[in-house]
């Protein structure tokens, strides 16, 4: 017999007829609604604590926050089992995994029963964006999972107000379960529960706007609001309505005049979002100022303005290489209330991770659970790293030091600059320009970048295509959401307002293998050279790629030792032989879409060939 903790909060009919059905496939030992107060919260981190799954961080180095250590084979988006399960597989597309709908359900709906023996069935009632914003949604996650709702009370807003503002209206189902059915009288020991990898799947049916996710607790798996409905499912709605549903983050810049303009920027998993959201300008007098750090959704307004809105509450950023250096309102932001998953934990009750900033200490506790010195070598004879490259900090946006006072605003914030980039050691300048629109649209279409730790099953070091930053999160054909990106553009140009595009790579390494780039604050050089362009100044001059900025148009002073003239000069030239290498890399990327591929793109690919011959 289930237990019913307490009431239903809604009279939502179909809302109670969607839960009571997955009551009965998973038999769940109790069902919980989350009302999103403190107060659930607070019992959820100290059930946790208690069970063991969770330590608490010594209050006076880290108030009000935990840590958790996954399972080792849970910990990072699966690609190899996120699926796409249109009821047509040319719909999902070359990029996407295709199950045929029907065929997954039954399969699920195998491992879903009884999968929560021995669990509390909790839901959760979401909105990514402003609670009751015209252009919020409204998702309901049911999850068997406590960390995962600790992680949504962070990441979205979550509760009863939800509930209120739905009243009978329609809601993003979205089921997950950790995949672990406890026999009577087992408990988890302290042990992150998970499925095996081949009985993990992350699935979305985007006719129907579901979401159905099993066997893995971690991150964009497990959290439904973020990849699987901020990006995956959103992207199919932003297709047929006509708007965007992007992998960006969203920035305020401010010039010493006061002058203020919104930059978003599209760079795969691991690839800076984050930290140029939240950057510090080395440039006396600039500011930068954070909307969002990951997800933007844009709309045309009346006056044709393209608008994004952040729809997320709060960050879920890498933890590796963030210090007070590299990014300063990141440590703050993760400063207390936070939930830490894969860091190490310190003799005293911190926590560490690689790239902190302060030494190693003599002894930690690694994202493994075991002792850990800074003298270990694996079998390779590398260091041993305590915390995962992968692991991350879940912190609220409103303690981030840098928000804009306007990151909620439902109206959203007017969009003057799109920037692109990965990390590209070779061949890509530190920026240009587009030429326009639809050039701008076959920069994003061909972002490339080396691999990083964000998904577990691609292989690190490598270069990959993951154009517009969307590969993994692009819930259709992504041939027709290049062509969707032209449309916008023809939309927009009507209207006379498009935002300028720009390819920025912050990643270029010397033949020695160092950064040739300072990057992090430094960056602010290259965001002025952006406004700069946006407010119609800023001199460049047009190569084969694009406009590259002149040389004196990138501001070093500041950097001598670090970037010299002739540094700045190669980054900013066109490498012709480099690029005709990445001629033929597009050339490969580019057959996987067929006829699908839009003319305007096969265009734009023999107009750079015809610059570069
Ligand atoms: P996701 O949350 O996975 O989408 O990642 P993200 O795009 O937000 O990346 P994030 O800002 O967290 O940066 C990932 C890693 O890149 C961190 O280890 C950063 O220290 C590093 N990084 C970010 N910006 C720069 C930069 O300008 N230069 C260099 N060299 N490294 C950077
Ligand atoms: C990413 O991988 O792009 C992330 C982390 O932002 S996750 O939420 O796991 O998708
Ligand atoms: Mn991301």
């Amino acid at each position: 017999m289930t237990k019913m903790l307490n009431q239903a909060p809604t009279n939502n009919a179909k809302l109670l007829a969607w839960v009571n059905s997955w009551v009965e496939i998973c038999e769940p030992d109790a069902v919980y609604w989350c009302d999103g107060s403190k107060a659930e919260y607070d019992r959820l981190c100290n059930e946790m604590v208690e069970s063991g799954l969770a330590t608490r961080l010594n209050p006076e180095k880290r108030p009000n926050s935990l840590l958790f250590r996954s399972d080792p084979s849970d910990v990072a988006r699966v690609e190899a089992r996120t699926f796409i399960a249109s009821e047509k597989k040319e719909d999902a597309g070359p990029t996407n995994n295709w199950i045929d709908p029907k065929e997954l359900k039954t399969t699920m709906l195998g491992l879903y029963k009884g999968c929560m023996h021995g669990r509390t069935m909790y839901i959760i009632p979401f909105s990514m964006g402003p609670v009751g914003s015209p252009i919020a949604k409204i998702g309901i996650e049911i999850t068997d999972s406590a960390y995962v709702v600790i992680n949504m009370h962070v990441m979205t807003r979550v509760g009863t107000k939800v509930l209120d503002v739905l009243g009978n209206g329609e809601f993003v189902p979205c089921v997950h379960s950790v995949g672990k059915p406890l026999a009577a009288g087992e408990s988890d020991n302290g042990i992150w529960p998970c499925a095996p990898l081949d009985q993990k799947y992350i699935a979305h049916f985007p006719e129907t706007r579901e979401i159905w996710s099993y066997g893995s607790g971690y991150g964009g798996n497990a959290l439904l609001g973020k990849k699987c409905l901020a990006l995956r499912i959103a992207s199919v709605q932003a297709r047929d309505e006509g708007w965007l549903a992007e992998h960006m983050l969203i920035l305020k810049l401010t010039n010493p005049q006061g002058e203020s303009k919104y930059v978003t920027g599209a760079f795969p998993s691991a690839c800076g979002k984050t930290n140029l959201a939240m950057l510090i300008p080395t440039l006396p007098g600039w500011k930068v100022e954070t909307i969002g750090d990951d997800i933007s959704w844009m709309k045309f307004d009346e006056a044709g303005q393209l608008r994004a809105i952040n729809p997320e509450a709060g960050f879920f950023g890498v933890a590796p290489g963030t210090s007070m250096k590299s990014n300063p309102n990141a440590m703050l932001s993760c400063a207390k209330d936070t939930i830490f998953t894969n860091v190490a934990l310190t003799d005293d009750g911190d926590v560490w991770w690689e790239g902190i900033g302060t030494p190693a200490p003599a002894h930690l506790i690694d994202w493994k659970g075991n002792d850990w010195t800074p003298d270990m070598v694996d079998a390779d004879g590398k260091p041993v790293k305590a915390a995962h490259p992968n692991a991350r900090f879940t912190a609220c946006a409103s303690n981030c030091p840098a928000i804009a006072p306007e990151w909620e605003d439902p109206a959203g914030v007017p969009i003057s600059a799109f920037l692109f980039g990965g990390r590209r050691p070779t061949t890509l300048p530190l920026v240009y320009q587009a030429k326009d629109w639809e050039h701008g649209v076959f920069i994003g279409s061909t972002v490339g970048s080396e691999v990083t730790a964000a998904a577990l099953d691609v292989k690190a070091g490598t270069v990959r295509r993951d154009p517009f930053a969307m590969l993994p999160f692009c819930g259709y054909h992504m041939g027709d959401y290049f062509k969707h990106w032209l449309e916008i553009g023809k939309k927009g140009e009507a209207k006379g307002n498009l935002p300028k595009i720009f390819c920025v790579n912050w990643f270029r390494k010397s033949a020695e293998g160092k950064f040739m780039w300072p990057g992090f604050g430094d960056n602010s050089r290259v965001l002025a050279w952006v406004f700069a362009r946006c407010a119609g100044t800023g001199s460049a001059k047009e190569t084969e790629i694009g406009f590259l900025p002149t040389v004196d148009a990138i501001d070093i002073n500041g950097l001598e030792g670090e970037v010299s003239a002739a540094d700045l000069e190669e980054l900013l030239k066109v490498d012709v032989a480099g690029w005709k290498n990445e001629l033929a890399m597009i050339k490969e990327h580019y057959a996987k879409f067929g006829d699908r591929l839009p003319q305007e793109l096969v265009k734009q690919l023999e107009a750079l060939e015809a610059r570069l011959a």
